[in-house]
């Protein structure tokens, strides 16, 4: 397993390009299986998550290239043969739930893997099944397996209602409405930029979808579906964590292809703990406005809020604020296993159930730390950038789901960053 060391305590100044969004793709690559024209998507980016849903479509028997370097997937499912989705692949990646719709809208039954828990929580998946059965399929739970078949005449259109905003549940119920015989609503539907993207390559694909973007989506059903090309959206996630790399260190950096709209609530807490974000013909240029960085609260909500997946990495910039900050994580349940490998940095940090307390400390010390997830795993990296000495993070397979070249990246501004591998 490699780890990553780095030399703490310089100064970040330069730029650092921002690629695809992994949970964009993650969803508009079964929407593959919707037709058997090929789908081609580009800006795609270079993760070890894009490789697993690769693997995944291809044991479906759909063919899944990834062309330039990775950066054009061509995809296509004019072969699909088999609707069965293993759960040897499905553990690896909760987003290989996002094939059930998709299969069950095409071609009128799938048996898909649970995905089962991961790092941060329980995260169930019922609000997709629900979502699947008020469009007239039956799900059979069985052995770890969803069996679910369509009515013999399809899926049909329904009016959904969700209990709370769930991304997966919203972009299941989309796929799958796109094919189905009639109107479906989604209300209390997910915002978030994913989503907006997933509906505007749907659209070219010719689905007729209406609001994505608000909480309400409404889709009529259409008999087929076309290919496209479809370039995916700019990652929001990444551009977040890379906006704080300055803010943590000192210095400026401009995040190439980053948008204000992407991240407005984060950029709005970044403002008010004093680090100056401004738009350029290129994207956003970050850096401290004077010199110190204030404590701030943060809570994380679905979109347009703050997002939960940048709540790791906002603590580490908070670890050295003036003041006490309290963080609130709603989204899931046990998202804070960044703060105790902080702590061996010499952060001060209170975790009561979903709320941490975090008292600035003047500086963080390099230490020996593990990543537990995605998230936590890019929080320490950005703790070690401003720590004084040697921090070496291990188990960095997490960051490698979410994060391309990030020694690249970094060390292209001036960090002292490397890769060992182990
Ligand atoms: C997506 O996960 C993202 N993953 C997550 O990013 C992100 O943190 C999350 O949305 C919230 O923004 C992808 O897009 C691949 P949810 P998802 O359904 O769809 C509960 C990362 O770091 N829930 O919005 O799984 C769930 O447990 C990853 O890139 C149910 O109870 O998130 C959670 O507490 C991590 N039943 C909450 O809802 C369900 O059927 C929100 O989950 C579905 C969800």
């Amino acid at each position: 397993m490699d780890s990553i060391r780095v030399l703490g305590g310089r100064e970040l100044n330069g730029r650092i390009p921002i690629a695809g969004a992994k949970n964009a793709c993650l969803t508009l690559m079964p929407a593959t299986i919707l037709t058997d024209e090929p789908l081609t998507l580009t800006n795609a980016p270079r993760l070890s998550d894009i490789r697993t849903m690769t693997k995944l479509l291809q044991s479906l028997g759909a063919e899944a290239a990834s062309l330039q370097g990775g950066q054009v997937l061509a995809l296509s499912s004019h072969d699909l043969n088999n609707l069965h989705a293993d759960y040897e692949i499905v553990r690896k990646m909760r987003a290989s739930i996002l094939v059930l719709g998709p299969m069950l809208a095409r071609h009128g039954r799938a048996e898909v893997s649970l995905p089962g828990g991961c790092a941060i929580g329980a995260r169930p998946v019922d609000l997709h099944l629900k979502a699947l059965e008020a469009m007239g399929a039956t799900l059979d739970l069985r052995d770890g397996y969803v069996h679910a078949k369509a009515p013999s005449g399809g899926l049909k259109g329904a009016v959904i209602d969700f209990p709370f905003v769930s991304v997966g549940a919203t972009e299941n119920a989309l796929l799958a409405a796109t094919l189905a015989k009639g109107t479906t609503v989604l209300n209390n539907a997910a915002r978030e930029p994913e989503i907006v993207d997933l509906a505007q390559c749907l659209r070219r694909m010719g689905a007729h979808i209406e609001g994505e973007g608000t909480s309400t989506l409404t889709i009529e059903g259409v008999d087929r579906l076309g290919g496209a090309t479809h370039p995916v959206v700019v990652d929001r996630i990444e551009l977040g964590t890379y906006m704080l790399a300055p803010a943590i260190t000192g210095g400026t950096v401009e995040c190439l292809g980053g948008r204000l709209d992407l991240v407005g609530a984060f950029a709005e807490r970044l403002d008010a703990a004093g680090i100056a974000v401004e738009t350029t013909d290129e994207g956003l240029k970050v850096s401290r406005r004077n010199g110190r960085v204030n404590a701030v609260n943060v809570t994380t909500q679905p979109f347009p809020g703050f997002p939960t997946d940048l709540q790791a990495q906002i603590m580490a910039l908070l670890c050295t604020a003036d003041g006490i900050s309290v963080l609130e994580e709603k989204i899931f349940e046990n998202r804070f296993m960044h703060a105790p490998e902080l702590m061996r940095m010499g952060a001060r940090i209170e975790v009561h159930g979903g709320t941490a307390t975090v008292t600035g400390v003047p500086r963080l010390r390099g230490a020996p730390v593990m990543a537990t997830d995605l998230r936590a795993s890019v929080s320490l990296i950005l703790a070690a950038l401003a720590a004084e000495g040697e921090t070496v993070v291990s188990r960095v397979y997490h960051l490698d789901r979410g994060y391309e070249r990030v020694e690249e990246k970094l060390s292209g501004c001036g960090a002292v960053i490397e890769r060992i591998a182990g």
